[in-house]
């Protein structure tokens, strides 16, 4: 037996006391936002009953976290949306979420062949699906562009949290592309950014842009079709320091919008040559460096170019590939991870990675992947490999993206390979819980016809729909040439539409319920995290023994892990069912069951480690404090090791509805003090499982 008895518990007198309000039935009720109305004086006394009681609330709260207003298919089901009859589509690049804001409309775009290149004439027809209407789902084509290419279409998105206002690039001129926002209500342009976009902020106010002539000429796939003069042009400069990574500020004012030039091609390719082994931040090696070449000579025979430059969420950092090739030291190219601060063009490398597709999480966390892995890594703080769960992904790359709301949720794909059952080589496409340590698949699919060039491949390119639930992706598989595709892939929604609107970004909270002296935080959120400094932590402690020894502790963690001392609040209660008083009873041994100072025991109930004085401790309503500090679209890790009265507590929670704001449950059963809850441990389980909330037992 390993008793951590760690957590105030309720007095006996507690339990008693809603058993007599039981009897004399007095129904007085609670109405919580979830919409469940409970009788206050529903008691907590395992039976039955109670399970029925917690069960039919359970039914209640997976309904509201499931409920889908514009349901395009089920969970586990593939549709097409496009129509094969009227021509090929495709919906655009992996970063980027075809979806509006409020999920009623879906964006992808229309072209009239896919297996040959395309010259400036050729045109992308713009189109919406419309789930909302209420004629059924309604299939629109409202405007034309020739800025565009086969892998990412033609940037096509919605302005940030917009569901009426679209952008995407346009061809003004011969060589001359523009960026163009659309009002698809009123059906005409209503504003023209000076240069042509690559990536949008989550709010719509900041672009990025790059030279898309110029990418035409490196990789015809990423760039826009130019003449033969401009391309001969582009290719003389070799490694131009008035090109580069441009940033268009405040786009919704754009008479005002001045592109300010971020990071210069020549300034990149300085960075990448003045390198050492090691990045000095993270003291991680970097994927690849020019070794034993002379970068004057690669200065000078070789083309460079950028790529791929996503601006991060929240506007502040661009994530972007430097590229240099067509030269006789690489066979193609050769390719440096940079993310550039938007504001000082401060530039960070990122280690580990050799760069081929990434993706921004909030709080400057990204995603990198290419053929040696996934790596997981944020600005000058750390770089870490992403172990896979099974082989789904092994040989290769993919397109990897983070959830829309949380980093928990990685969508990727892989390039056609053998699959083992399969009649022909496959992508994969998958999602992958990293909480969990779960990959799921959600499909093969073998390419058809797909054109003799690389530049036509169909990759899958999956994108998340914003509340986490679907996946959009383009695929040959069914021979009707490339088409977009929709499958759900969770039913628990990350973001309820309708309800919450992700204008900042998610908090990332640990909840400690039972903090001891705080060697839980260290042991459960910084250890395993490496995003542990993106955490709030909340820790509640009541005995009075450990009182100095978790402000110390909590204390020690700020200054050694550098937490920002505002995330890291104490709560000196016991976390309960009730704001109020509880009694006590204090631990007697001399240390905690580890040999730490830390007292483990003290309790209410009947356990060998509680046998001390009786004192008295304040108690705080969980629930209450749940609702009042975190919100649906947090991620919310829960911490419960509180000493038996985990019981009554999640009963409380479930009661109340507040449960569905963990997004994680990490708890310590106790059914070995409290033995008549026995066989509620696994009760319990089952009902987080129909509300998707892992529960990893610790202790
Ligand atoms: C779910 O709960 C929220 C409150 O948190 C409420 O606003 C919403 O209407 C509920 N949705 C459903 C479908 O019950
Ligand atoms: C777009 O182009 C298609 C054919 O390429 C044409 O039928 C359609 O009328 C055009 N739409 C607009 C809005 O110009
Ligand atoms: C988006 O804009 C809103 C309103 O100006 C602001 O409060 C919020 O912080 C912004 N969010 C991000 C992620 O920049
Ligand atoms: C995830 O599971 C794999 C085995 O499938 C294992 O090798 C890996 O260590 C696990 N990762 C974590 C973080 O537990």
């Amino acid at each position: 037996m390993r008793p951590h008895l760690r957590l105030c518990t309720a007095a006996p007198l507690i339990v008693a006391c809603l058993f007599c309000l039981a009897l004399i039935k007095t129904h007085a009720e609670f109405h919580s936002p979830w919409g469940l109305t409970s009788d206050t004086s529903e008691s907590a006394v395992p039976g039955p009953q109670l399970k029925a009681q917690l069960n039919h609330h359970i039914v209640t709260l997976v309904e509201n976290v499931t409920f889908d207003p514009y349901h395009y298919v089920s969970v586990g089901e593939v549709r097409r949306i496009s129509n094969a009859q009227e021509g090929y589509h495709m919906s655009g690049y992996f970063d980027k979420s075809p979806w509006s804001a409020d999920g009623s409309k879906l964006l992808y775009q229309r072209m009239e062949f896919y297996d040959r290149g395309m010259s400036a004439a050729d045109v992308l027809q713009i189109g919406i699906m419309n789930m909302a209407s209420p004629k059924g789902p309604q299939l629109e084509f409202l405007a034309n562009t020739t800025a565009w290419n086969f892998q990412q279409g033609t940037m096509l998105q919605w302005l940030g949290w917009s569901d009426s206002v679209i952008i995407f690039n346009s061809r003004i001129a011969h060589n001359k592309f523009v960026g163009v926002m659309y009002d698809i209500v009123h059906r005409r342009e209503v504003a023209t950014l000076p240069l042509p976009f690559y990536s949008i902020n989550y709010n719509g106010t900041i672009a990025v842009s790059l030279n898309f002539a110029r990418l035409y000429v490196a990789r015809p796939d990423y760039g826009y079709a130019v003449d033969e003069a401009i391309q001969a042009e582009e290719k003389a400069k070799k490694c131009p320091d008035d090109d580069g990574v441009w940033v268009m500020m405040d786009i919704r004012d754009t008479a005002n919008v001045k592109p300010r030039l971020v990071v210069s091609i020549q300034k990149a390719f300085e960075a990448a040559s003045q390198e050492g082994l090691k990045d000095p931040f993270t003291q991680q090696e970097y994927g690849g460096v020019f070794r034993n070449l002379d970068p004057r000579d690669i200065q000078r025979e070789c083309l460079h170019w950028v790529n791929h430059a996503q601006l991060n969420r929240e506007g502040t950092k661009v994530l972007f590939l430097y590229r240099v090739g067509h030269c006789k030291y690489w066979r193609g190219f050769k390719t440096f991870v940079f993310t550039v601060d938007v504001a000082t063009g401060e530039l960070w490398r990122v280690p580990l990675t050799h760069g081929s597709h990434h993706d921004f999480g909030w709080d400057d966390n990204l995603i990198s992947c290419d053929g040696s892995g996934y790596y997981h890594a944020k600005f000058k703080t750390f770089a870490v490999p992403l172990r896979r769960p099974e082989d789904v992904a092994r040989g290769g790359d993919g397109h990897c993206s983070f959830a829309p709301t949380s980093n928990q949720f990685i969508l990727s794909d892989t390039y056609p390979r053998p699959i083992p059952g399969f009649h022909a080589p496959a992508r994969t496409l998958f999602t992958w819980d990293l909480v969990r340590n779960r990959t799921t698949i959600v499909g093969y699919y073998s390419p058809v016809s797909e054109g003799k060039h690389g530049t036509t491949r169909v990759d899958l390119h999956p994108r998340w729909s914003r509340d986490g639930r679907y996946v959009c992706f383009d695929s040959t598989h069914e021979g009707l040439g490339r088409q977009v595709y929709v499958a759900k892939v969770y039913s628990k929604a990350l973001v309820r539409p309708g309800v919450d609107v992700v204008t900042r970004p998610p908090r990332k909270f640990f909840l400690d319920l039972g903090a001891r002296t705080g060697d839980s935080v260290e042991k459960m959120l910084i250890k395993p995290h490496t995003d542990y400094s993106d955490y709030i932590i909340h820790a509640f402690e009541c005995n009075p023994e450990n009182m100095p020894l978790v402000r110390s502790g909590l204390d020690r963690l700020k200054a050694e892990y550098k937490l920002h001392p505002e995330n890291v609040v104490l709560v000196e209660a016991a976390a309960w069912i009730q704001k109020g008083t509880l009694s006590f009873h204090m631990d007697t041994r001399t240390a905690g069951n580890d040999g730490q100072p830390g007292k483990t025991g003290g309790s209410l109930f009947d356990s060998p480690h509680a046998r001390g004085s009786v004192v008295t401790v304040p108690s705080v309503d969980f629930s209450e404090y749940l609702e009042s500090t975190v919100q649906y679209i947090d991620h919310v890790i829960c911490k419960i090791d509180i000493e038996g009265a985990e019981y009554e507590l999640l009963a409380h929670i479930i009661r109340r509805g507040s449960i569905i704001l963990c997004d994680v449950i990490m708890i310590e059963w106790h059914s070995r003090f409290r033995t008549e809850w026995k066989g509620w441990d696994a009760e319990f389980e089952a009902m987080m499982e129909q509300l998707h909330i892992p529960v990893i037992k610790i202790g």
